[in-house]
């Protein structure tokens, strides 16, 4: 059974339009790497924009999770994955939604109700119990035993952690062969979500006010892979058709069987796939040390260290021959796939050669570490020659550590990568300082303390970081930078002790004036370059930060006083803030 085929004709019969996956790479959202789920493309029309193909769309969408890198290797996780979604904006709510749900499972892909099981919202503050959801379920003859109400964590969705949102139905399906017990108990984990449907009715704005929208909207995503696995009654994902190809190609490359332990197969059929994806994308995006390009980077090389832990041969074009199983599969659903595959190919292969000249010294240094480690971490100084003389993303490094029961000292790699930046990567790193001119004192000291607190979280956070906004008044300061989490209580400690520290060292701040090509070129950061003037003011901070701007600024960071995190917070998708002050 063709699943997108069957979901794409089930909701077009009922009225639904399908509207093409976006790109991977969000086009006009420079806040978020990768789109994360179908919703995301469809935010404004969300927030009550008209869209030009009306109030019913339906699609599959190609997304990018990251956050559950460190599962890759696991039987069900995967950084790409395709969601089929449908979609009312402001037509049809709870029932209707419900009961297409229930009608696809149950008629098109005749899956017994006997399987399936419901959570419904229980109601947080004003927004009430969801009786309708489960009332709808019970009217269908889901039986009360199999329906449960769970809190906010689980049954209220949204992107992120400001935007459209509200109380969702998640559908599961028992996948085992075991008795399948009478009461659904959602943490019994033979139980899996296959569908969410989200009743999108609430915005919540950045300081967590939640307001209703101007309409009632359906959101709904179904997890293709899995899905599958439930369709061909497979419990490892990798075992159904979607991999089957791959997987096959690896085993004759390899040499070895796939019986589902091998942990390396896995990984290298999860990043291919999804590096294929990504450099297959108009964006253009190759293989770099920033952003979707380092991300990029870390799949491809992971997956080479996994090739060389299974025996492949890496010296040679190894990967092309899985990338032309990933192209042949979904060639025809994705026209970039079929359009830029010699674009895909060269990207692996130029990858492959760059990080092989290498890979193999490295390993051997790694080795000759192990032999002679005293304590159980890895030092800076080590872990920043892998990465800079042998190209091991920090990750990989860190992945590798972890086999062998040690750790890496990750933030002193990244204090010693920050001082050893290519100044021309730091070029393109983001800055708006134009609009924060301002004259008192205290505005002042805080100016000064925004670029540390920008260098600070480049350090703690990583190098991916980029200004998005401040604001400053005589009471605070405001930063807004792009960042894919909530900042955790030890990422804010070491922000702020790394601030204070450099404000205790009492550094000089120091003024240039010079041409913008110079400014950039010598490695200041700006955002929007073009909107300076050809001339322009660049202000160091010691070696620490360097970024074209209009000041003013203090003379010496001694002059700050202590820096404080009052807040940390989600501003927009992909985009956090951080409230803070001088005390
Ligand atoms: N947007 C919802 C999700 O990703 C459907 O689960």
């Amino acid at each position: 059974m063709n699943l997108k085929k069957e979901f794409i004709d089930y909701f077009v019969k009922n009225g639904h339009v399908e509207i093409p996956s976006a790109p991977l790479i969000p086009e006009n959202d420079p806040s978020v790497l990768f789109n994360t789920a179908g919703m995301q493309p469809l935010i404004p029309y969300l927030m009550g924009k008209a869209h030009p193909l009306g109030k019913r769309l339906c699609d599959y969408q190609k997304c990018v999770r990251l956050t559950d890198l460190d599962s890759i290797g696991d039987k069900t996780h995967h950084t790409f994955f395709e969601m089929l979604g449908n979609w009312s904006l402001g037509d049809y709510f709870k029932k209707e939604s419900i009961n297409y749900s229930f009608e696809f499972l149950t008629k098109v892909l005749n899956i017994s109700i006997e399987r399936l099981a419901v959570t419904v919202f229980e109601g947080n503050g004003d927004i009430p119990r969801d009786e309708v959801s489960a009332s709808i379920w019970e009217s269908l003859g889901i039986k009360k035993e199999r329906i449960a109400y769970l809190g906010v964590e689980d049954n209220f969705w949204i992107a992120g952690e400001t935007g459209p949102c509200g109380g969702d139905t998640e559908i599961f399906y028992f996948r085992s062969n075991e008795e399948i017990p009478e009461v659904f108990d959602p943490k019994d984990n033979r139980w899996v979500e296959i569908w969410n449907n989200v009743f999108m009715e609430f915005n919540k704005d950045e300081n967590g006010k939640i307001t209703e929208l101007p309409q009632k909207n359906v959101d709904t995503g179904m997890g293709l892979e899995r899905v599958v696995a439930v369709l061909e009654d497979k419990t490892d994902n990798y075992e159904t058709s979607i991999w089957k190809e791959i997987i096959a190609k690896i085993e004759e490359i390899s040499g070895k069987p796939y019986k589902g332990n091998e942990v390396s197969m896995r990984i290298i059929a999860d990043h291919i796939r999804t590096a294929v994806f990504i450099s297959a994308d108009n964006a253009g995006i190759k293989p770099s040390n920033t952003d979707q390009g380092y991300i990029l980077r870390r799949l491809i090389r992971r997956a080479i260290r996994h090739a060389k832990k299974l025996g492949i041969d890496t010296n040679t074009d190894w990967m092309e021959g899985i990338a032309l199983e990933v192209i042949k599969k979904y060639e025809d659903y994705y026209e970039e796939i079929k359009n830029n595959q010699k674009v895909v190919l060269e990207v692996l292969k130029n990858e492959g050669i760059k990080f092989n000249r290498t890979l193999e010294k490295g390993l051997k240094e790694f080795d000759k570490l192990l032999k002679n480690i005293k304590g159980n971490t890895i030092d800076k100084d080590l872990a920043f020659k892998l990465y800079d003389t042998y190209g091991f993303p920090i990750e990989l490094t860190e992945e590798m550590a972890k086999e062998k029961g040690l750790k890496v000292d990750t933030l002193g790699f990244k204090e010693k990568f920050k001082a050893h930046q290519e100044l021309s990567r730091t070029s393109s790193q983001g800055k708006f300082k134009g609009g924060l001119a301002s004259q008192g004192i205290i505005e002042t000291k805080y100016h000064t303390a925004t670029h540390l607190l920008n260098a600070a979280l480049k350090v703690v956070v990583g190098p991916n970081v980029h200004q998005k906004g401040s604001n400053i008044t005589s009471e605070r300061m405001r930063f807004d930078f792009s960042c894919d989490h909530k900042l955790t209580e030890e990422e804010k400690r070491q922000t702020e002790e790394l601030v204070n520290k450099w404000i205790i060292d009492d550094i000089p701040v120091t003024m240039e004036t010079m041409p913008k090509e110079e400014a950039v070129s010598s490695g200041a950061e700006a955002m929007f370059i073009e909107k300076y003037a050809d001339i322009v003011n660049v202000y160091s901070i010691g070696d620490v930060s360097k970024e074209i701007c209009g000041g003013p600024h203090v003379k010496r960071t001694g002059e700050l006083g202590k820096f404080k995190i009052i807040k940390e917070e989600a501003s927009s998708a992909g985009v956090r803030r951080i409230k803070a002050i001088l005390e």
